[in-house]
């Protein structure tokens, strides 16, 4: 069965109505209520609402407040993405009402992607706070590591710096971008990099986190029965 999942934002208003003509299942990725409610009206037969600490495109929300309200607001199953890397993520993804979760900085370092020299060793090295928002890679807001030269450009334009500096900065990651060392690629990647410590198979990421999923949520229920 054909399926396909829009991100990078909006749409538009006619992408998921002429997808539904043809046949096709259509799993939109939403940052918000409205956008979700959108979709869903157009014919989406599911969302993935992904909160702004996710790697790649982001909004503005991030995800433990979007999902339950996400699963509030709509009919179709929600799919939950940003942030979640372990089992203990995944199962409070199910806990905000989640069917189930999407992962994408997790998989970086798996042993089948395909991610360019020195990507996944970025990703193991960083730590929660190494990721910033910015425009420059593409247009719109992506989360990726942060490089010296997008912390630069980021703070200046946060400060109020005009066009012409911004154009300069700028140019100068780009240049840097291309310079070979491991600091200055902007690899895109979202805030749980810091939990990401091992290359691993992606059926030994998966089964593991299912398997902490399960004995976690059996210790929650045993001390809840407990506390009974
Ligand atoms: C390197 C990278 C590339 C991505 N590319 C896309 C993309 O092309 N389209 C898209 O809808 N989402 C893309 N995403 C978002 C993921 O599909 C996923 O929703 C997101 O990474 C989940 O959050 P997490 O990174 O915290 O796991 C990308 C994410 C990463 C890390």
């Amino acid at each position: 069965m054909p399926i396909v999942t829009t991100g990078r934002g909006d749409p538009g208003t006619s992408v998921v109505a002429e997808l539904k003509r043809a046949g096709i299942v259509v799993v939109p990725v939403v940052p918000s209520v409205e956008h979700a409610l959108r979709v869903q009206e157009e014919g989406a037969d599911a969302v993935v609402a992904s909160g702004c600490e996710a790697g790649g495109h982001v909004g503005t929300v991030s995800t433990l407040p979007l999902v339950p309200q996400v699963v509030d607001a709509v009919d179709v199953p929600v799919v939950a993405a940003g942030g979640i890397g372990d089992g203990r993520g995944f199962l409070a993804a199910l806990a905000l009402g989640a069917c189930g979760v999407q992962l994408g900085t997790r998989l970086i370092c798996s042993l089948e992607s395909e991610a360019p020299p020195g990507y996944k060793e970025r990703v193991l090295e960083a730590a929660e706070t190494d990721t910033l928002v910015t425009e420059v890679l593409t247009g719109k807001t992506v989360r990726t590591l942060a490089t010296p030269g997008l912390r630069e450009y980021e703070t200046a334009r946060a400060g109020g710096a005009d066009a012409a500096h911004l154009a300069e900065l700028k140019r100068r990651f780009r240049t840097s971008m291309r310079s070979g060392r491991r600091e200055e690629y902007p690899a895109v990647a979202g805030q749980i990099s810091g939990l990401v410590r091992q290359i691993l198979p992606v059926r030994e990421i998966l089964d593991g986190i299912l398997a902490d999923a399960a004995a976690l949520a059996q210790q929650l229920a045993s001390a809840a029965g407990n506390a009974g």
